[in-house]
Parts: structure tokens; sequence; C-alpha cells
């Protein structure tokens, strides 16, 4: 049987070719807030392999604060150009550092500096008040920006189901759903 993220892999790599979006690898990760909400928001994409699929986040955002008390998540994808969507389950743990570095040496220096500045999810009474930030320290290069915060990082989504869903004109979208178990990939079809 196909492996399901050999699936996945082969489906974002077809997302990416082609793409009409200019944010080509969001993903919408959804987290179980504390009144029991879901709450979702899109991420970018990292890495995906059998270790795991990666989007890389603030520690301690909502979503950082809300898998910290419960790490079970959804992720979920549709590529309207190719006529995919992806739906995930699976349990989130962080990165290690290693790994968390190696991603922030992906970043440029102005996305690394405004990272720096930010306190994702914090209230924020001005925005202005970030644009002076990040504008004093080009100013003054009070900042080595290539060190990682140490608040920043990045989950790996250990897999439990993955759904592929193929869109069709005739409304009888294919729905393929892999499930894990006790290690396990079994496959069955959903109605659509
Ligand atoms: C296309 C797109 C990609 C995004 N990528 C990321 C990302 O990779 N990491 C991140 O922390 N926020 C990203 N964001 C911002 C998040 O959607 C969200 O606003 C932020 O992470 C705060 O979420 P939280 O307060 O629920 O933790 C992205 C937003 C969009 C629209």
């Amino acid at each position: 049987m196909e492996h399901p993220i050999q699936r996945f892999l082969i489906w974002w790599e077809r997302a990416i070719k082609n793409s009409p979006l200019k944010q080509k690898s969001a993903v919408c990760v959804s987290t179980i807030n504390n009144e029991g909400f879901p709450a979702a928001r899109f991420v970018d994409l990292k890495s995906v392999s059998n270790d795991g699929i990666v989007f890389c986040t603030y520690l301690d955002s909502a979503k950082g604060k809300e898998i910290s008390i419960c790490n079970k998540v959804a992720l979920t994808a549709w590529w309207d150009h190719i006529g995919y969507q992806i739906r995930v389950t699976g349990r989130a743990t962080p990165l290690p550092d290693e790994e968390a570095d190696r991603y922030w040496k992906t970043r440029t220096t102005d996305a690394q500096i405004t990272t720096h500045v930010c306190e994702q999810s914090q209230p924020l009474a001005n925005p202005n008040e970030l644009v002076d930030k990040v504008a004093a320290i080009n100013r003054d290069n009070s900042l080595n920006p290539s060190i990682r915060p140490i608040n920043w990082g990045g989950y790996s989504v250990v897999a439990h189901s993955i759904e592929f869903l193929t869109f069709k004109e005739d409304r009888l979208h294919l729905r393929e759903l892999f499930t894990l178990n006790d290690g396990v990939w079994t496959k069955s079809f959903l109605q659509p």
C-alpha cells in the first residue's frame, strides 16, 4: 500500500508547481483553546517526512500555549489549482533546538528582526509601536538577529490520520482515509 506521507509529499510537490498563490505552502493548523473551542490559523508548511510534518512559530504564542496543554492538532490544506484537500490529525511536539536553529537560519534578516521584536498573540495598543521598534533596531544595531530567540521554534506533527480528497466537478469527490493503528497504516474510502 502507498504510504500516506509519500502521497503527501507528491501532492505538495504538485501544489507548489504552477501554484498561482504567493503563499504556496500555507496550511491551516487547528488547536484546542482553553475554552474547548477549536482555534485555527494558517502557518507555513516547512517539511514533511516520516518523522513529522513541521511548521515554525513562537512557542509562547496562543497556539504554542494551547499545544503545551493538549498536543492533539489538525492540519488542513486546500490546493485549488489541482483540486486537492489534505486533512491531518496528529500530535505536535516541539522541534529539538538544532532543528529550530536550522529553520531560523533560513529566514531573511528582516524576518529575523521582526520575529525578535514581536510578542506573538499579545495585545497591541498601536501597530505603529512595532514599526518604530524595528526602525530603532535597524538604526542602532543593538541586536544580533542571527541568534534565534528562545521562544521561537517549531513543531513536528506526527500524524494519526491523513485524508486525501480529490475534488470532482460532479461532487463525487474521492476521499481516501489513512489511519495509523499500532504502527500500521490502513486505508479506507469515505463518501463525499
Ligand atoms: C499565509 C500565512 C502564513 C503564515 N505563516 C505563519 C507561520 O509560519 N508561523 C506563524 O507563527 N504564523 C504564521 N502566520 C500567522 C498566523 O496565521 C497567526 O496569525 C499567528 O501565528 C498567531 O496565531 P496564534 O495567536 O493563534 O498563535 C501566517 C499567516 C498567513 C496568512
